[in-house]
């Protein structure tokens, strides 16, 4: 198949063939990751800027070892160390890094659509590491990667997406990729948590999370972002906690097998007991672990790399 894209912004649009081609490619990368050296000369020559203006542990980590294990050389960027503190707008930031000869951009920002900015200030590809509230396209892509490995068909697997809807990006990318890939997904939450425009994803709502677990074969258990809401959504964590967290009673009173994914970071026994989150239902670390093969099929791909290559020593 053509795969043609320049950046990846989102998975908004993706076919489920673009999506397959993504995850094959990154098959062959966890081979790679597999070896004695991990490390292919693919992307030898070509500097990758990881741009973070938010936290991140996860997302920013996996990208530099993927850019690593392909041979790329990397420059990290933290805004809280960089000139933006002197005023410097986005727009110049970027148009400077350029000038020093770059080739691929990774940004985190806490604005909506600032990825798709930085792709009308400069030429290099662009890939969302995670915009405000708008999409986490590499995360959507680990998370299917980790049911894909599990399940290999996602056609009619039921994900239920559980937390703070309105303030996640994650949730977004996941309904997009999932959608696309055949899969049903539900959301779940309190209706102040779940957004307006929800009805428009063709998802189903369940505001009781006992009959979104019974619903249920795989549970994408959310962080509440309370860093993001400015105004009281819920009337406390501990509430919180009793009406929507996980538990294992709870999944044993639906005495159901079902499949944990959290994109992390986890605040434990707040949307999830701690002893559930590394239980035999979790999946969590097997999506960190799928995190650096699909960045690195991302920036092979989006680099002008095809699948059908042989990635040699
Ligand atoms: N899942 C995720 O984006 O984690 P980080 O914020 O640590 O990158």
């Amino acid at each position: 198949m053509e795969f043609n894209r320049k950046h990846l912004l989102g998975l908004e649009g993706f076919t489920k063939e673009e999506i397959l081609y993504i995850l094959e490619t990154a098959d062959s990368f966890k081979e790679v990751l597999s070896r004695p050296i991990p490390k292919v000369p693919t992307l030898r020559g070509k500097t990758v800027v990881n741009l973070f203006f938010e936290a991140s542990t996860r997302t920013r980590i996996s990208f530099e070892l993927a850019e690593k294990r392909l041979s790329a050389d990397t420059v990290n960027f933290n805004a809280s160390s960089s000139s933006v503190l002197k005023g410097e707008t986005l727009r110049d930031t970027i148009r400077n890094i350029e000038a020093m000869n770059i080739d691929m951009v990774v940004v985190r920002h806490g604005a909506a659509g600032a990825p798709y900015f930085l792709t009308q200030c400069i030429d290099s590809s662009i890939i969302n590491a995670g915009d405000g509230q708008h999409e986490h396209p590499t995360q959507g892509l680990l998370d299917i990667m980790t049911l894909w490995d599990k399940f290999k068909n996602l056609e009619g697997l039921k994900v239920a997406i559980i937390g703070d809807i309105t303030h996640s990006r994650v949730a977004r990318s996941n309904i997009y990729g999932l959608q696309a890939m055949g899969a049903e997904v539900a959301l779940c939450g309190p209706a102040t948590l779940i957004p307006l425009k929800a009805e428009q994803w063709e998802t189903k709502i369940f505001h009781n999370v006992d009959d979104a677990i019974a619903w249920a074969d795989v549970l994408n258990i959310l962080r509440i972002q309370l860093e993001r809401q400015h105004v009281g959504l819920f009337p406390s964590i501990r509430e919180y906690h009793n009406l929507f967290g996980i538990t294992r009673k709870r999944l044993e009173k639906v005495k159901k097998d079902v499949t944990i994914l959290h994109p992390g970071p986890i605040n434990r026994g707040v949307e999830i007991e701690s002893e559930l989150a590394d239980s035999e239902y979790s999946l969590i670390l097997n999506q960190v672990t799928n995190g650096v093969a699909v960045r690195m099929a991302v920036l092979f791909l989006l680099s002008g790399g095809r699948a059908t290559e042989n990635f040699e020593e």
